[in-house]
């Protein structure tokens, strides 16, 4: 099936059938985990302009690093266990970069242990995301998240909420948004929609109605500001100007489609 053209998400649903966008690739599909880079894209498009410097402190294979270029960003990508050489291999909660460099953060961390990502203790995806340890870990990320970004920017999370048979739900995401909006301003909470290979699988769907539990549709994207001067207003526009307009023709009558 052909991919859909890669259009700006207008609500709070976000959907699109492919892992990638366009002729090429970004990230590794792979990659177990990697984030659907049509995510990414709709959120550099909001929130940064040419030239911004987009920080992934776990950027695995390299997703937000390959569609901030695309965009002609800068990007910077940090991983534990980088499976590239232009991901550096770091902690994510102690980042070898200075305060207030980063225009935009966008994040994708494990969600509690179910992937094993590089078995190393460090690893936030060695915590299951039922204990206060992974909550603890993923506030040190956070905390490093707002040091290194500047005032008046953005940045995202996404992440999954986690189920297992027979225990209570680790409501990931809403812990999660509990402890950003802490430290930041909530600008936006998106629903995007999951495609993930399992929930192709019919016995999956017929194994949740015989159990009578759901399967995870979708993930939480996080939108967040950083909060600088004294605002009186709305939260400030970082778009490009041109950018905006290629955006808004595209859903103009008569324009593409
Ligand atoms: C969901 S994956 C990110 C996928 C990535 N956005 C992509 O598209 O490929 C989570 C990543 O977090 C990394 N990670 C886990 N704990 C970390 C830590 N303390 N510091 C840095 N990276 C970490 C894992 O190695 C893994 O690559």
């Amino acid at each position: 099936m052909p991919k859909p053209p890669l259009r700006l998400q207008t609500t709070t649903l976000w959907d699109y059938p492919s892992q990638n966008y366009g002729p090429g690739r970004q990230g590794d599909t792979t990659y177990v985990g990697a984030t659907p880079s049509y995510v990414i894209w709709n959120l550099l498009q909001r929130y940064t302009r040419p030239g911004d410097l987009v920080v992934d402190p776990m950027a695995g294979s390299g997703t937000t690093l390959d569609v901030a270029r695309d965009c002609k960003r800068r990007a910077l990508g940090y991983d534990l266990q980088p499976p590239r050489k232009d991901v550096f291999r770091a902690n994510a909660r102690k980042l070898p970069l200075e305060d207030a460099k980063a225009d935009f953060v966008f994040v994708d961390p494990p969600y509690s242990d179910h992937i094993e990502y590089s078995g190393r203790p460090e690893c936030i995806g060695e915590l299951k995301a039922d204990s206060d340890a992974y909550y603890e870990e993923m506030g040190k990320a956070i905390a490093e998240i707002d040091r290194i970004l500047r005032p008046e920017r953005y940045l995202a999370l996404y992440v999954c909420d986690s189920w297992n048979k027979g225990k209570p739900l680790m409501p990931i995401g809403l812990r999660l948004f509990g402890m950003l909006s802490q430290r930041f301003t909530p600008v936006d909470v998106v629903a995007v929609a999951r495609h993930n290979a399992s929930l192709k699988r019919n016995h999956w769907h017929t194994a949740a109605i015989e159990g009578n539990y759901f399967l995870r549709g979708f993930n939480y994207c996080f939108v967040l500001f950083k909060e600088g001067r004294l605002r009186d207003g709305p939260f400030p526009d970082r778009r490009d100007p041109e950018e905006v307009q290629e955006h808004v023709a595209d859903r103009t009558p008569g324009g593409p489609d």
